[in-house]
Protein backbone atom coordinates (compact mmCIF):
# COMPACT_ATOMS: atom_id res chain seq x y z
CA UNK A 1 0.00 0.00 0.00
CA UNK A 2 1.51 2.78 -1.24
CA UNK A 3 1.19 6.83 0.71
CA UNK A 4 0.39 9.38 -1.45
CA UNK A 5 2.33 13.03 -0.88
CA UNK A 6 0.44 16.08 0.05
CA UNK A 7 3.62 18.22 0.37
CA UNK A 8 7.24 17.59 0.61
CA UNK A 9 7.19 16.57 4.12
CA UNK A 10 3.30 15.48 4.83
CA UNK A 11 1.38 12.26 3.36
CA UNK A 12 -1.72 10.37 3.58
CA UNK A 13 -1.61 7.41 5.11
CA UNK A 14 -5.00 6.59 5.51
CA UNK A 15 -7.28 3.62 4.70
CA UNK A 16 -9.88 3.18 1.86
CA UNK A 17 -12.72 1.29 3.40
CA UNK A 18 -15.00 0.28 -0.47
CA UNK A 19 -17.27 -2.57 1.85
CA UNK A 20 -18.81 -0.20 4.62
CA UNK A 21 -22.50 0.74 3.88
CA UNK A 22 -23.69 0.56 7.62
CA UNK A 23 -21.73 3.54 9.83
CA UNK A 24 -23.66 3.47 12.66
CA UNK A 25 -27.31 3.22 11.43
CA UNK A 26 -26.30 5.92 8.43
CA UNK A 27 -25.74 4.51 4.66
CA UNK A 28 -22.32 5.18 2.93
CA UNK A 29 -23.56 3.86 -0.59
CA UNK A 30 -19.91 4.93 -1.75
CA UNK A 31 -17.84 3.43 0.94
CA UNK A 32 -15.55 5.75 2.85
CA UNK A 33 -11.87 6.42 3.90
CA UNK A 34 -10.10 6.85 7.44
CA UNK A 35 -7.66 9.31 7.21
CA UNK A 36 -4.64 9.60 8.64
CA UNK A 37 -1.39 11.57 8.01
CA UNK A 38 2.24 11.60 8.24
CA UNK A 39 4.55 14.14 9.16
CA UNK A 40 8.17 13.84 8.83
CA UNK A 41 10.36 16.65 10.13
CA UNK A 42 13.84 15.79 10.21
CA UNK A 43 13.74 13.22 13.85
CA UNK A 44 10.40 14.27 14.71
CA UNK A 45 7.75 12.21 12.97
CA UNK A 46 4.08 12.58 13.82
CA UNK A 47 0.84 10.52 13.20
CA UNK A 48 -2.16 12.61 12.97
CA UNK A 49 -4.83 10.58 13.75
CA UNK A 50 -5.70 6.46 13.12
CA UNK A 51 -7.92 4.01 11.30
CA UNK A 52 -11.05 2.05 12.33
CA UNK A 53 -10.07 -1.05 14.22
CA UNK A 54 -8.95 -4.12 11.15
CA UNK A 55 -7.04 -1.35 8.49
CA UNK A 56 -4.14 -1.07 11.12
CA UNK A 57 -2.02 -3.16 8.84
CA UNK A 58 -2.81 -0.63 5.97
CA UNK A 59 -2.02 2.23 7.91
CA UNK A 60 1.41 0.69 8.60
CA UNK A 61 2.37 -0.47 5.15
CA UNK A 62 1.97 2.89 3.96
CA UNK A 63 4.18 4.59 6.67
CA UNK A 64 6.70 1.79 6.15
CA UNK A 65 6.94 3.23 2.28
CA UNK A 66 7.71 6.80 3.99
CA UNK A 67 9.79 5.94 7.52
CA UNK A 68 9.99 2.79 9.32
CA UNK A 69 6.70 3.23 11.79
CA UNK A 70 8.99 2.68 14.83
CA UNK A 71 10.46 6.30 13.46
CA UNK A 72 7.74 7.45 14.85
CA UNK A 73 7.80 9.78 17.68
CA UNK A 74 4.25 10.88 18.53
CA UNK A 75 0.71 10.51 17.47
CA UNK A 76 -1.81 13.33 17.60
CA UNK A 77 -5.63 12.31 17.98
CA UNK A 78 -7.75 14.96 17.14
CA UNK A 79 -11.03 12.76 17.38
CA UNK A 80 -11.48 9.77 19.67
CA UNK A 81 -14.38 8.04 18.04
CA UNK A 82 -13.97 4.63 17.33
CA UNK A 83 -13.42 5.31 13.23
CA UNK A 84 -9.94 7.44 13.93
CA UNK A 85 -8.93 5.53 17.00
CA UNK A 86 -10.34 1.88 16.76
CA UNK A 87 -6.38 1.48 15.21
CA UNK A 88 -4.52 3.31 18.09
CA UNK A 89 -3.92 0.23 20.58
CA UNK A 90 -2.57 -1.69 17.89
CA UNK A 91 -0.25 0.98 16.18
CA UNK A 92 1.21 2.66 19.11
CA UNK A 93 1.80 -1.21 19.75
CA UNK A 94 3.61 -1.44 16.56
CA UNK A 95 5.25 1.59 16.72
CA UNK A 96 6.53 1.62 20.11
CA UNK A 97 4.36 1.14 23.18
CA UNK A 98 4.71 4.28 25.58
CA UNK A 99 5.40 6.56 22.64
CA UNK A 100 3.08 9.87 23.79
CA UNK A 101 -0.76 10.25 21.96
CA UNK A 102 -1.31 13.94 21.91
CA UNK A 103 -5.21 14.82 22.47
CA UNK A 104 -8.00 17.49 23.62
CA UNK A 105 -8.45 17.39 27.67
CA UNK A 106 -11.69 15.69 26.75
CA UNK A 107 -9.88 13.17 24.08
CA UNK A 108 -7.75 11.92 26.82
CA UNK A 109 -10.48 11.62 28.64
CA UNK A 110 -12.66 9.40 26.13
CA UNK A 111 -9.35 7.79 24.84
CA UNK A 112 -9.11 6.85 28.36
CA UNK A 113 -12.67 5.21 28.68
CA UNK A 114 -12.27 3.54 25.15
CA UNK A 115 -8.76 1.58 26.05
CA UNK A 116 -8.72 1.47 29.86
CA UNK A 117 -6.40 -1.47 29.45
CA UNK A 118 -4.05 -0.30 26.93
CA UNK A 119 -1.85 2.01 29.19
CA UNK A 120 -1.41 4.61 26.39
CA UNK A 121 0.68 7.37 27.36
CA UNK A 122 -2.06 10.04 26.91
CA UNK A 123 -1.14 13.45 27.03
CA UNK A 124 -3.10 17.17 26.85
CA UNK A 125 -2.52 19.10 24.40
CA UNK A 126 -3.01 22.44 26.20
CA UNK A 127 -0.55 21.10 28.84
CA UNK A 128 1.64 19.53 27.00
CA UNK A 129 2.93 20.52 23.43
CA UNK A 130 4.37 17.64 20.90
CA UNK A 131 7.73 17.74 20.22
CA UNK A 132 8.26 20.41 17.25
CA UNK A 133 10.84 20.42 14.67
CA UNK A 134 11.32 23.24 11.74
CA UNK A 135 7.24 22.53 11.60
CA UNK A 136 4.92 23.40 14.35
CA UNK A 137 1.81 22.98 15.59
CA UNK A 138 -1.16 25.17 16.78
CA UNK A 139 -4.67 23.62 18.48
CA UNK A 140 -7.98 24.80 17.73
CA UNK A 141 -11.00 23.56 20.15
CA UNK A 142 -13.68 22.23 17.70
CA UNK A 143 -16.04 20.71 20.18
CA UNK A 144 -18.91 19.31 19.23
CA UNK A 145 -17.35 18.74 15.33
CA UNK A 146 -18.02 15.73 15.70
CA UNK A 147 -17.78 14.87 19.94
CA UNK A 148 -16.88 17.04 23.09
CA UNK A 149 -13.35 16.32 22.34
CA UNK A 150 -13.11 16.96 18.66
CA UNK A 151 -10.14 19.33 17.50
CA UNK A 152 -8.40 20.84 14.51
CA UNK A 153 -4.24 20.86 14.33
CA UNK A 154 -2.78 23.27 12.63
CA UNK A 155 0.83 22.98 10.98
CA UNK A 156 1.04 26.79 9.78
CA UNK A 157 4.27 26.90 8.25
CA UNK A 158 2.42 24.60 5.37
CA UNK A 159 -0.29 26.17 5.75
CA UNK A 160 -2.04 22.41 6.38
CA UNK A 161 -5.45 22.49 8.51
CA UNK A 162 -5.91 18.70 10.10
CA UNK A 163 -9.52 19.37 10.52
CA UNK A 164 -10.98 15.21 11.60
CA UNK A 165 -14.51 14.64 10.66
CA UNK A 166 -14.65 19.02 9.84
CA UNK A 167 -15.33 19.19 6.20
CA UNK A 168 -15.34 15.30 5.63
CA UNK A 169 -17.17 13.08 3.57
CA UNK A 170 -18.07 9.50 2.63
CA UNK A 171 -16.29 8.38 -0.40
CA UNK A 172 -14.20 5.71 -1.26
CA UNK A 173 -12.27 5.92 -4.30
CA UNK A 174 -8.53 5.86 -5.42
CA UNK A 175 -9.30 9.60 -5.80
CA UNK A 176 -7.15 11.82 -2.75
CA UNK A 177 -7.61 15.49 -4.07
CA UNK A 178 -10.31 17.59 -4.33
CA UNK A 179 -9.46 18.02 -7.74
CA UNK A 180 -9.75 14.64 -9.12
CA UNK A 181 -13.53 14.53 -8.15
CA UNK A 182 -16.35 16.65 -9.56
CA UNK A 183 -17.56 19.47 -7.48
CA UNK A 184 -21.28 18.31 -8.17
CA UNK A 185 -20.34 14.92 -6.62
CA UNK A 186 -18.51 16.20 -3.88
CA UNK A 187 -21.14 18.62 -2.74
CA UNK A 188 -23.91 16.20 -2.72
CA UNK A 189 -21.64 13.77 -0.04
CA UNK A 190 -20.72 16.88 1.68
CA UNK A 191 -24.41 17.51 2.27
CA UNK A 192 -25.22 13.74 2.96
CA UNK A 193 -22.61 13.70 5.77
CA UNK A 194 -23.28 17.04 7.19
CA UNK A 195 -27.02 15.78 7.12
CA UNK A 196 -26.88 12.91 9.10
CA UNK A 197 -23.37 13.18 11.27
CA UNK A 198 -23.57 16.97 11.74
CA UNK A 199 -27.10 18.74 11.61
CA UNK A 200 -27.26 18.82 15.55
CA UNK A 201 -24.28 20.13 15.60
CA UNK A 202 -24.78 23.31 13.00
CA UNK A 203 -24.54 26.02 16.08
CA UNK A 204 -21.20 24.89 17.12
CA UNK A 205 -20.11 24.64 13.49
CA UNK A 206 -21.01 28.05 12.62
CA UNK A 207 -19.20 29.21 15.82
CA UNK A 208 -16.23 27.82 15.32
CA UNK A 209 -16.11 29.00 11.58
CA UNK A 210 -16.80 32.59 13.07
CA UNK A 211 -13.48 31.67 15.54
CA UNK A 212 -11.24 30.62 12.16
CA UNK A 213 -12.35 33.78 9.78
CA UNK A 214 -11.96 36.29 13.57
CA UNK A 215 -8.72 34.56 14.64
CA UNK A 216 -7.26 35.13 10.58
CA UNK A 217 -6.60 31.49 10.52
CA UNK A 218 -8.60 31.31 7.17
CA UNK A 219 -6.70 33.31 5.05
CA UNK A 220 -3.55 31.00 6.29
CA UNK A 221 -5.09 27.69 5.56
CA UNK A 222 -3.75 26.53 2.24
CA UNK A 223 -4.48 22.54 2.58
CA UNK A 224 -7.40 20.95 4.55
CA UNK A 225 -6.87 17.53 5.19
CA UNK A 226 -10.26 15.97 6.78
CA UNK A 227 -10.40 12.53 8.37
CA UNK A 228 -12.38 11.26 5.82
CA UNK A 229 -12.99 11.90 1.92
CA UNK A 230 -10.84 14.28 -0.20
CA UNK A 231 -7.60 16.16 1.01
CA UNK A 232 -8.87 20.18 0.15
CA UNK A 233 -5.38 21.34 -2.32
CA UNK A 234 -7.42 22.95 -5.03
CA UNK A 235 -9.74 25.38 -3.16
CA UNK A 236 -10.47 24.74 0.40
CA UNK A 237 -12.57 28.08 0.89
CA UNK A 238 -14.74 26.40 -1.04
CA UNK A 239 -16.00 23.37 1.14
CA UNK A 240 -15.37 26.13 4.21
CA UNK A 241 -18.17 28.25 2.11
CA UNK A 242 -20.27 25.33 1.76
CA UNK A 243 -20.14 24.70 5.52
CA UNK A 244 -20.75 28.63 6.44
CA UNK A 245 -24.27 28.04 3.96
CA UNK A 246 -25.20 24.69 5.44
CA UNK A 247 -25.17 25.73 8.85
CA UNK A 248 -27.62 28.46 8.14
CA UNK A 249 -30.33 25.17 6.99
CA UNK A 250 -31.55 27.83 4.97
CA UNK A 251 -34.93 26.40 3.42
CA UNK A 252 -34.42 25.55 -0.25
CA UNK A 253 -37.71 25.70 -2.59
CA UNK A 254 -37.74 22.01 -2.02
CA UNK A 255 -39.81 19.51 -0.28
CA UNK A 256 -39.75 15.86 0.51
CA UNK A 257 -42.40 13.71 0.81
CA UNK A 258 -41.23 10.63 2.82
CA UNK A 259 -43.83 7.77 3.57
CA UNK A 260 -44.39 3.56 4.12
CA UNK A 261 -47.63 2.03 2.96
CA UNK A 262 -48.81 -1.05 4.02
CA UNK A 263 -51.83 -1.66 0.95
CA UNK A 264 -50.68 1.54 -1.25
CA UNK A 265 -53.58 3.87 -0.35
CA UNK A 266 -50.90 5.85 1.55
CA UNK A 267 -48.60 5.54 -1.42
CA UNK A 268 -51.59 6.89 -3.94
CA UNK A 269 -51.59 10.12 -1.04
CA UNK A 270 -48.02 10.90 -1.28
CA UNK A 271 -47.87 10.32 -5.25
CA UNK A 272 -51.27 12.98 -4.95
CA UNK A 273 -48.89 15.24 -2.66
CA UNK A 274 -45.92 15.22 -4.96
CA UNK A 275 -47.58 16.21 -8.28
CA UNK A 276 -49.63 18.93 -6.26
CA UNK A 277 -45.95 20.12 -5.06
CA UNK A 278 -44.33 19.64 -8.62
CA UNK A 279 -47.40 21.62 -9.92
CA UNK A 280 -46.52 24.43 -7.72
CA UNK A 281 -42.73 24.60 -9.20
CA UNK A 282 -41.32 22.96 -6.21
CA UNK A 283 -38.87 20.45 -6.44
CA UNK A 284 -40.13 17.63 -4.51
CA UNK A 285 -38.25 13.94 -3.74
CA UNK A 286 -40.62 11.26 -3.28
CA UNK A 287 -39.10 8.98 -1.03
CA UNK A 288 -40.96 5.66 0.25
CA UNK A 289 -39.15 3.90 2.99
CA UNK A 290 -39.72 0.50 1.49
CA UNK A 291 -36.62 1.96 -1.11
CA UNK A 292 -34.88 4.71 0.94
CA UNK A 293 -32.99 4.63 4.10
CA UNK A 294 -33.53 6.55 6.55
CA UNK A 295 -30.53 8.77 6.04
CA UNK A 296 -31.01 9.21 2.43
CA UNK A 297 -34.07 11.12 3.54
CA UNK A 298 -32.32 12.98 6.20
CA UNK A 299 -29.83 14.01 3.02
CA UNK A 300 -32.83 15.10 0.62
CA UNK A 301 -34.73 16.75 3.95
CA UNK A 302 -31.57 18.73 4.59
CA UNK A 303 -32.15 21.83 2.38
CA UNK A 304 -36.03 20.91 1.92
CA UNK A 305 -37.83 23.78 3.21
CA UNK A 306 -40.61 21.47 3.70
CA UNK A 307 -41.06 17.14 5.03
CA UNK A 308 -44.13 15.76 4.48
CA UNK A 309 -44.53 12.61 6.51
CA UNK A 310 -46.82 10.00 5.63
CA UNK A 311 -48.11 6.55 7.08
CA UNK A 312 -50.89 3.86 7.41
CA UNK A 313 -52.26 2.98 11.12
CA UNK A 314 -51.26 -0.55 12.12
CA UNK A 315 -52.33 -1.41 15.28
CA UNK A 316 -53.11 2.26 16.73
CA UNK A 317 -49.74 3.38 16.14
CA UNK A 318 -47.06 4.54 13.12
CA UNK A 319 -45.95 1.80 10.24
CA UNK A 320 -42.37 1.21 12.15
CA UNK A 321 -40.27 2.56 9.41
CA UNK A 322 -42.06 5.91 9.54
CA UNK A 323 -41.31 5.76 13.47
CA UNK A 324 -37.50 4.66 13.13
CA UNK A 325 -37.60 8.08 10.67
CA UNK A 326 -39.02 10.30 13.01
CA UNK A 327 -36.90 8.83 15.99
CA UNK A 328 -33.92 10.02 13.18
CA UNK A 329 -35.54 13.27 12.92
CA UNK A 330 -35.66 13.78 16.94
CA UNK A 331 -32.02 13.79 17.20
CA UNK A 332 -30.88 15.67 14.30
CA UNK A 333 -32.72 19.06 15.64
CA UNK A 334 -33.35 19.85 11.88
CA UNK A 335 -34.39 23.94 12.00
CA UNK A 336 -36.49 25.87 9.45
CA UNK A 337 -39.08 23.44 8.62
CA UNK A 338 -42.21 23.13 7.13
CA UNK A 339 -44.06 19.77 8.03
CA UNK A 340 -46.97 18.19 6.71
CA UNK A 341 -48.46 14.75 7.96
CA UNK A 342 -50.81 12.45 6.24
CA UNK A 343 -51.99 8.87 6.30
CA UNK A 344 -54.92 5.99 5.40
CA UNK A 345 -56.48 3.91 7.87
CA UNK A 346 -59.08 1.63 8.06
CA UNK A 347 -60.97 1.93 11.33
CA UNK A 348 -59.22 4.05 14.20
CA UNK A 349 -56.80 6.53 12.08
CA UNK A 350 -54.02 7.34 15.41
CA UNK A 351 -51.20 7.33 12.39
CA UNK A 352 -51.06 10.24 10.75
CA UNK A 353 -52.33 12.44 13.82
CA UNK A 354 -49.30 11.41 16.17
CA UNK A 355 -47.06 12.29 12.97
CA UNK A 356 -48.41 15.45 13.17
CA UNK A 357 -48.18 15.79 17.05
CA UNK A 358 -44.53 14.40 16.59
CA UNK A 359 -43.72 17.30 13.71
CA UNK A 360 -44.88 20.00 15.61
CA UNK A 361 -42.97 18.27 18.46
CA UNK A 362 -40.07 18.80 17.01
CA UNK A 363 -40.57 23.12 16.39
CA UNK A 364 -41.52 22.91 12.61
CA UNK A 365 -43.89 24.84 11.18
CA UNK A 366 -47.34 23.17 10.43
CA UNK A 367 -49.56 25.47 7.99
CA UNK A 368 -52.46 22.51 7.85
CA UNK A 369 -53.72 19.66 10.12
CA UNK A 370 -53.00 15.87 9.17
CA UNK A 371 -54.82 14.39 6.58
CA UNK A 372 -56.65 11.18 6.76
CA UNK A 373 -58.24 9.07 4.31
CA UNK A 374 -60.00 6.11 5.12
CA UNK A 375 -59.29 2.47 3.29
CA UNK A 376 -58.77 3.72 -0.24
CA UNK A 377 -58.01 7.41 -1.60
CA UNK A 378 -60.54 7.97 -4.53
CA UNK A 379 -60.44 11.10 -6.89
CA UNK A 380 -63.39 12.79 -4.61
CA UNK A 381 -61.75 12.12 -1.37
CA UNK A 382 -58.57 13.99 -2.70
CA UNK A 383 -59.04 17.59 -2.25
CA UNK A 384 -58.30 17.55 1.96
CA UNK A 385 -55.07 16.58 0.20
CA UNK A 386 -54.78 18.96 -2.43
CA UNK A 387 -55.84 21.53 -0.16
CA UNK A 388 -52.66 20.40 2.32
CA UNK A 389 -50.54 20.86 -0.51
CA UNK A 390 -51.41 24.32 -1.35
CA UNK A 391 -51.00 25.31 2.09
CA UNK A 392 -47.93 24.08 2.40
CA UNK A 393 -46.54 25.36 -1.13
CA UNK A 394 -47.70 28.75 0.25
CA UNK A 395 -45.20 28.04 3.39
CA UNK A 396 -42.62 27.22 0.86
CA UNK A 397 -43.56 30.36 -1.50
CA UNK A 398 -43.11 32.50 1.96
CA UNK A 399 -39.85 30.97 2.73
CA UNK A 400 -37.82 30.50 -0.81
CA UNK A 401 -39.73 32.20 -3.39
CA UNK A 402 -39.52 30.71 -7.05
CA UNK A 403 -36.77 32.60 -9.02
CA UNK A 404 -37.90 35.29 -11.25
CA UNK A 405 -37.68 34.15 -14.78
FE1 LIG B 1 -15.32 10.09 11.77
FE2 LIG B 1 -16.90 11.31 14.58
O1 LIG B 1 -15.87 10.15 13.55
Amino acid sequence: MEPIKITDDIYWVGAVDYDIRDFHGYLTPRGSTYNAYLIVDGETVTLVDTVRHGFEDELLSRVSKIVDPARITQVISNHAEMDHSGGLPGIVRAIGSGKPVYASAMGVKNLHGQFPAEGLNLKDVAKEKPAEGGLTFQFLDTKMIHWPDSMFSFVPERGVLFSQDGFGLHYASTDRFDDQVPWDLLRSLAVNYVANILTPYTPQIAKVLETVKGSGLLERIRIICPDHGVVWRSEPGRIIGLYAHLVTQAPARKAVVAFDTMWHSTEYMARALTDALGARGIETAYLSLKHNHRSQVATEAYEAAAVLVGTPTINNQLFPSVSDLLSYFRGLKFKNKIGAAFGSHGWSGEGAKIVQAELAGLGWKMPAPEVRVQWVPREETLQPLFDLAGAVADEIDRVAPAAAV
